[in-house]
């Protein structure tokens, strides 16, 4: 020890001897009493009794952690009452959203977040407030530089009183130690030349600072600079492939030409092809036409149904509503329901409310063609802001009549629409048309009668709302 240079270490404490836990409390009992707060107990096992002896106080973390918590709490709530209802600030206004009425700050609504953030800073308070207390990290402790000191973990016990007591004093501390009993006595010193590190550590530690910053540095530049070159791309994924939007002309091929020769990068399914579960072979089903129905040649109006395309068929559609019928061969609709459809109350019932949903709004809930829409169509028509037709009264004579107007002619202009009326086809399920079409029926039978057979289509009119009956289609073509 004497031999030792003063000048390279500096003195930390006197480290003493004992060879029993007893002696180690009465030790640590008079030197609390002698004034000393700045020293440590070290033992093999816990020594109970020790903490009062060295006068042990308790930890500050658990107030620290608190007042971290108690005011996070306040921050979160501040946080959130900022961003959502404070819209007074005029440089930094939060976001002051009404959304239906409730109120911009609520208690209930923002305490998770507020649980939240409680949680997290006393975490992190608990785990940081711990390193700062026990002065952490510290990368080596004078005190295992003590030989006699190992026998800390094995069967001796010491007392360490510090220099940076205010009552400690070299030759004083030692003779007050001698006389509280230990067995041998140490000064425990800090080796000064032991904190600095070989020079070649520190010149790799610099040198790999100063490569980590590098890449930074490097995205700083360029987030400021153009390039004509594609950006890096770590892993390219199919960001590069080829690939035409919609609705665009074909690829132009290195010859000039277009790809395609029809010049649109769209193709068309394969000739023929159907989606999966759309084929509807089934005529009865899903078109309302008897399997065993074979079109007259001559009928280009009955061939246009039979392919069940509604567009060519509105095409092709005589304008005047007698000479379509004319050209339809109504023998080709069906005049029960097809297999596989049982009618039912469940059944009509579920057409019942299909109906009210897809067509009560021109047809009305009682079918008979006054529904709000229709009203509100009246309406404008009669000052000339609309065109019209009037929604047919399911009571019409035409449209009841089972001869003229047979179940799979009904079921067919839910599908493809009639005259004005567009189609259904594409919003309702075969099945539900067919329950469409039996609570039609269900309605023809059961439904009011118009009280007069009045040809007025201004339906506008409270007192006319039955009168949309009675007509023959051309007088309900009046607009
Ligand atoms: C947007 C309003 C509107 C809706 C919705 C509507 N229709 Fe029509 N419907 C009409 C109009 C208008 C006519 C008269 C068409 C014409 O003759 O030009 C009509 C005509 C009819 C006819 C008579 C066709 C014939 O043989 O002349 C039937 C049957 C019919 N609709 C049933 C329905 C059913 C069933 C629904 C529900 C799936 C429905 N409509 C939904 C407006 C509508």
């Amino acid at each position: 020890m004497a031999d030792k240079n003063d000048k390279d270490s500096k003195l930390v404490g006197l480290l003493a001897q004992f060879d029993d836990p007893d002696s180690l409390i009465s030790a640590c009992n008079e030197a609390r009493l002698a004034g000393y707060k700045a020293m440590d107990a070290y033992s093999p096992f816990p020594v109970h009794g020790i903490d009062p002896a060295i006068g042990i106080q308790r930890s500050l973390l658990p107030f620290l952690v608190f007042c971290v918590g108690f005011g996070a709490c306040f921050a979160g709530l501040g946080m959130q009452y900022y961003t959502n209802a404070a819209d007074w600030s005029p440089i930094f206004p939060g976001y002051a959203f009404k959304i239906s009425g409730k109120p911009l700050f609520s208690f209930p609504a923002n305490i998770p977040v507020t649980f939240e953030i409680i949680v997290l800073s006393s975490a992190f308070a608990t785990f940081l407030g711990m390193w700062g207390l026990n002065k952490l990290p510290m990368f080596s402790n004078p005190l295992h530089r003590i030989s006699r000191f190992k026998r800390a973990t094995n069967d001796k016990f010491f007392l360490m009183i510090e220099t940076k007591d205010e009552n400690f004093n070299r030759s004083e501390t030692e003779s007050q130690l001698n006389q509280w009993g230990a067995v041998a006595i140490e000064e425990c010193r800090q080796d000064l030349t032991d904190n600095q590190l070989p020079s070649w550590v520190r010149l790799v530690g610099l040198l790999g600072v100063f490569l980590l910053m590098l890449p930074p540095v490097m995205i700083f530049r360029n987030m400021g600079m153009t390039s004509r070159s594609p950006r890096l791309h770590v892993v390219p994924d199919m960001d590069w492939q080829h690939k035409e939007k919609t609705q665009v002309l074909s690829p132009v091929m290195e010859n000039g030409e277009y790809l395609f020769t029809d010049e649109r990068a769209m193709r068309k399914p394969v000739d023929g092809s159907i989606a999966r579960g759309q084929l509807e072979v089934d005529s009865e089903m899903y078109r309302g036409v008897k399997k065993d129905y074979k079109a007259a040649a001559n009928s280009a109006k009955t061939n246009a149904r039979l392919v069940s395309a509604s567009i060519e068929d509105k095409e092709d559609a005589p304008v005047e509503p007698d000479q379509a019928d004319q050209a339809e061969d109504v023998s080709m609709w069906m005049t029960q329901f097809p297999e596989g459809v049982t009618v039912d109350q469940a059944f009509v019932e579920r057409g019942q409310q299909r109906f009210n949903i897809y067509c009560s709004a021109c047809h009305g809930y009682d079918g008979n063609g006054n529904g709000l829409v229709n009203q509100r169509a009246m309406a404008l028509g009669a000052n000339g802001q609309a065109q019209w037709t009037a929604a047919k009264s399911m009571h019409d004579a035409t449209v009841k009549d089972d001869s003229k107007n047979p179940l799979g002619r009904i079921f067919d202009t839910i599908t493809n629409g009639r005259n004005t009326m567009g189609p259904y086809g594409a919003q309702i399920p075969a099945e539900d048309r067919w329950a469409i079409v039996a609570y039609v029926k269900a309605l023809q039978e059961t439904g009011i009668q118009p009280a007069t057979a009045s040809t007025e289509t201004d339906g506008a009119d409270e007192e006319k709302q039955t009168d949309a009956d009675g007509g023959s289609d051309k007088e309900e073509k009046t607009s």
